[in-house]
């Protein structure tokens, strides 16, 4: 998510506003950039794609001691991640930084180009500034042009304008993206959360939706969108910067399985199109011939992005008909003398892009002439600037040790791969259409899901958090939801936890059953219905004590049930998937156990 910074005082606004963004750096990022006025409106912008780092740099090299300045770290949505696109970003007089999406950006763009307006990036940002620039005149002050530029647009925005001849005030508004004023006596300060501003104040105001706010130096006016002036409630801001990058939540996994609705969201940003319904990814660097060319695809991974590959495989053998897809687990592919036929593509799946199996992986492929396309959260990473191209999952950091946004949107981005190699060998449109929509859909379903079921499953998770054992079965798209979901179990709560194909219980693992086990068993509303519902009945008839998760309204005999009500039907193992992750959580809560930081794990196993 995007990063506002402000700040209007007596000190030198630079270091302010970078110290600011090193705070936001959580909330995930593409490019950053500063931009500050000295007392005679002289500007100066420093931006930067990549890490905030690289924008301290550049700042070295452009010191300035202008004392008023506004910065943003960016996380594309209108542009890819580039310095061109990066905010603030200024037309005319007018500099701003944006969080949000402006709606009708296009229409508004193609008014001001009309009026002799010329745009250098991609981003709706830039369209803003232009209609603020377009309405600040001398005899409308920048208040006035930016509530006539607001009453215009159409859409969501926090936003911090400076203009270069008016170096004594900011301009802040709020309308469906938090912005927090920090005051102190001599100084103002501006944030899109309160951990930028630990350390420099704990006076704060909560802009509300729709307010705009004229701050300058410890001083602040607020308004409604008609300018008429309101009154301020200043609070003490009480909280450690932990407690406030948790947004609320008792620990980050929990955050960052809540958030999915909105990483997933931030995936399939540009890249479904409902219009034409097809499916498209800007960073493959592949031509459609190539596409259609392909015949293979391996994908790579360890952990939970080995799983997400292993559920991405079903999905794109589903939506071609000449693919094979294999998975590998990385740690074993690097040291295996495999053979890579023609026509392979590689996926490189890695949340952190830092971890050494894959990375070793992906060396290998390359040095055979495979092309490699990554999957990848973090921007910058080794793996992202070492793949032929690929596709960012933009979930933001992910904190916590064990995986589970990143998962999601690992499967959703390869998804998006499949269908548009499907799209190249020519799927039919009728049923692109249904991928289409069910993956746009998919959001709003995990919203739901967590919505109905969480509560539920916290309180099954106190009865079976004693157990020591676990054995979790699922068919078909639902094994690797059991393997990753087992996964979860184990590395946060320490119970023994295997996943297996439901099918082959039979062939072994039944023989644990006893009251020392719990079984969870995901039973699909699909054409294996039948037979899941038979493994559940084998471990039922064992006095297996088994949870059963399905999206089928049929009754199931099982010690205890979780259903789900969704109409999806292909991609409904990723609802399944959050049930689990919850579940993981809560036993791991009950047990005790440090969640976010489980013992013996890192987040990037960067050794072997
Ligand atoms: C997932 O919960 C684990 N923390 C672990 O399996 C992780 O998925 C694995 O180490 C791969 O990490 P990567 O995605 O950063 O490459």
């Amino acid at each position: 998510m995007c990063g506002i910074v402000g700040y209007i005082g007596n000190r030198e606004a630079q270091g302010i506003l970078i110290g600011g963004l090193k705070r936001l750096e959580y909330r995930g990022y593409d490019s950053a950039g500063v931009a500050t006025l000295n007392s005679t409106g002289e500007l100066t912008n420093i931006r930067a794609q990549g890490k905030v780092a690289q924008l301290a740099e550049l700042q070295v090299k452009n010191r300035k001691t202008d004392s008023i300045g506004i910065g943003h770290t960016r996380w594309a949505t209108h542009g890819a991640p580039s310095v061109k696109n990066a905010h603030p970003h200024t037309v005319g007089r007018i500099t701003l930084v944006h969080n949000g999406i402006i709606e009708n950006y296009q229409d508004l763009k193609h008014i001001l180009v009309d009026k002799g307006y010329e745009f250098q990036s991609d981003t709706d940002t830039e369209v803003l500034a232009g209609l603020i620039d377009s309405l600040y005149s001398d005899d409308t002050n920048l208040l006035d042009a930016v509530l006539g530029a607001l009453r215009l647009v159409v859409g969501a925005y926090g936003l911090a304008v400076i203009a270069h001849d008016t170096p004594d005030q900011i301009i802040v508004a709020r309308s469906g993206s938090p912005l927090i004023i920090g005051l102190d006596d001599e100084e103002t300060f501006i944030a899109s959360d309160a951990s930028a501003l630990i350390g420099h104040t704990d006076q704060v105001l909560y802009l509300k939706e729709g307010e705009v706010a004229v701050c300058k130096a410890g001083d602040v006016q607020l308004y409604d969108i008609k300018a008429n002036p309101l009154s301020a409630a200043v609070e003490t801001l009480e909280a450690d910067m932990q407690a406030i990058q948790k947004e609320g939540y008792e620990h980050f996994l929990l955050k960052e399985i809540h958030e999915q609705p909105d990483t997933l969201r931030a995936t399939l940003a540009g890249r479904l199109h409902l219009d034409t319904m097809t499916a498209s990814l800007g960073g493959i660097n592949m031509t459609a011939e190539e596409l259609r060319a392909v015949k293979n695809i391996v994908i790579v991974g360890c952990g939970t992005a080995n799983y997400a590959g292993q559920l991405a495989s079903y999905f794109i053998e589903q939506f071609t008909d000449d693919i094979s897809v294999r998975v590998e687990i990385a740690s074993e592919l690097r040291y295996r003398s495999f053979h890579v036929a023609d026509n392979t593509v590689a996926l490189i799946v890695s949340q952190s892009g830092e971890t050494a199996d894959t990375l070793a992986c992906l060396g290998e492929l390359k040095r055979r002439g495979v092309r490699c396309l990554g999957i990848v959260n973090a921007v910058g990473s080794s793996i992202a600037r070492e793949v032929d191209g690929g596709v960012y999952v933009h979930v933001g950091p992910e904190i916590s040790v064990a995986s589970s946004k990143a998962f999601t949107s690992q499967v959703a981005a390869m998804v998006l791969f499949g269908l548009v190699v499907a799209q190249a060998k020519g799927i039919g449109a009728k049923e692109l259409a249904e991928y289409v929509q069910e993956l746009d859909r998919l959001p709003f379903e995990i919203e739901k899901v967590i919505n109905t079921v969480e509560d539920s499953v916290a309180h099954l998770a106190k009865e079976y958090a004693s157990y020591e054992h676990a054995l979790y079965m699922g068919r078909d798209t639902l094994y690797p939801v059991a393997l990753e979901g087992a996964l979860k179990l184990k590395e946060i709560s320490y119970i023994q936890a295997e996943g297996h194909a439901a099918g082959e219980l039979k062939h072994g693992p039944i023989a644990l059953v006893d009251d020392s086990f719990f079984e969870v068993a995901l039973i699909a509303d699909n054409w294996l219905y039948e037979k899941s519902l038979s493994n559940l009945i084998e471990v039922n008839a064992r006095g297996g004590h088994v949870i059963a998760i399905t999206n089928s309204q049929k009754p199931i005999e099982a010690e205890a049930v979780v259903q789900l009500n969704t109409d999806l039907t292909v991609f409904v193992p990723l609802l399944f998937n959050v049930v689990l992750q919850l579940f993981a959580y809560y036993v791991s809560l009950e047990r005790g156990n440090d969640v976010d930081q489980p013992r013996n794990l890192a987040k990037s196993v960067t050794v072997e």
